[in-house]
């Protein structure tokens, strides 16, 4: 049997109606760039997630850049975690920023805010933290910790579309959460697409300017924005999949228990610590001889990821950072031991337990 690490078929195919009439307005309006399915989309996404506002824009990374800009911390630096997509350090690189790294918890692998707290100082103008493979990291740390010492808060929330924290939505913690709508993600497009989400009326005026070019609408640039729309052909799937989010949620939950109970007693396997409010974009494993593991699963058919295969202080993009290899040992080892399982809407319950059974085989032999 073969299982791919991620399918879109099912949930591209429960949507076909949906996304078909929308598609067919926007022809039929001939309206290609920031039109009425963009506007519907933002008002809808808005209010699904609890917000006052949402931007659409052209990428999670533009997202983050975005919002680091809007809020003035340019030129300054701003502490992320180690363990992430390493387009968290290329949006703060984009806004001009210096990224600094703080290591994770070793339990559930999201940024450590006491790490972050401790790697601090006068030039910190932001945190970036990461609510990881769709589990909201503590942000009640992060934001008590922002008020305390006046920095901003910027949420990457670009693997957890439809998660809250203890009941609250992201942008109640801060004044700005980036999500990415990757082809992979929860909530998705089929090409690159992000959207800001905000409470703040002034932030999204200035972010829905700066994310055409600093133009108000009209020809004249106002301020030095860049270009980064989101196309209206991706708000028409985009409105198609919203409505869905909850129960894909659901299903990939339901999956992920799965998982669990299949190998939380294998002894080579280790459980990445999540609750009640991940929305399970990635199952992770840590895994004894993970790349062995990971062969021997790719020759059964079964295709894993790695998120992800080296931390960013070790990444050369992020050279200057001024840390070097020992100086996060927990996100430097997760590296080395991570390895992420099969995981979409739909996957079926047979498919999952073929995986379980190919990973229990391949440590008992
Ligand atoms: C945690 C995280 N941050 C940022 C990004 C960047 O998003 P995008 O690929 O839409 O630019 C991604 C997605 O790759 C991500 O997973």
């Amino acid at each position: 049997m073969s299982v791919p690490a991620v399918n879109l078929g099912p949930a591209l195919k429960e949507t076909r109606a949906a996304w078909q009439s929308r598609l067919a307005e926007m022809f039929a309006r001939s309206h290609f760039i920031l039109g009425e399915q963009v506007a519907a989309f933002e008002g809808e996404l808005a209010a699904a997630f609890q917000a006052r506002f949402a931007i659409g824009v052209g990428s999670g990374t533009d997202a983050i850049q975005l919002c680091l800009r809007e809020a003035g911390a340019s030129a300054r630096e701003v502490i992320t975690s180690a363990l992430t997509a390493s387009f968290t350090g290329i949006g703060i690189l984009a806004a001009g920023c210096l990224p600094r790294f703080a290591d994770v918890n070793p339990r559930t692998l999201e940024i450590d805010p006491e790490d972050a707290g401790n790697r601090m100082t006068r030039r910190t103008a932001a945190f970036v933290p990461v609510h990881l493979y769709g589990q909201p990291c503590a942000i009640d740390s992060f934001a008590r910790m922002a008020r305390a010492h006046r920095k901003l808060l910027v949420q990457d929330a670009c693997q957890a579309h439809g998660a809250q924290c203890g009941g609250k939505p992201f942008t109640e913690f801060s004044g700005w959460v980036a999500y990415s709508f990757y082809p992979t993600k929860n909530l998705f497009c089929l090409g690159d697409g992000g959207a800001i989400l905000t409470n703040r009326a002034s932030s999204a005026r200035r972010l829905r300017a700066l994310r055409d070019g600093g133009r108000r609408g009209g020809q004249i640039s106002y301020m030095a924005g860049v270009n980064s729309r989101l196309d209206e052909m991706h708000a028409c799937y985009l409105r198609a999949f919203l409505p869905r989010l909850n129960e894909w949620n659901e299903d990939r939950r339901r999956t992920a228990r799965l998982y669990d109970q299949g190998l939380k007693d294998c002894p080579a396997v280790g459980m990445v610590e999540r609750t009640e409010d991940s929305v399970c974009h990635l199952y992770v494993i840590r895994a004894h001889r993970r790349d062995r593991l990971r062969q021997h699963l790719a020759s059964q058919g079964i295709v894993t990821g790695v998120h992800y295969p080296a931390p960013l202080h070790l990444q050369p993009a992020f050279r200057d950072c001024g840390l070097r290899r020992g100086d996060l040992p927990h996100a430097e080892k997760a590296c080395r031991e991570i390895l992420s399982l099969p995981l979409w809407p739909r996957l079926p319950a047979t498919s999952a337990e073929e995986v379980i059974e190919r990973i229990r085989r391949f440590y008992r032999r």
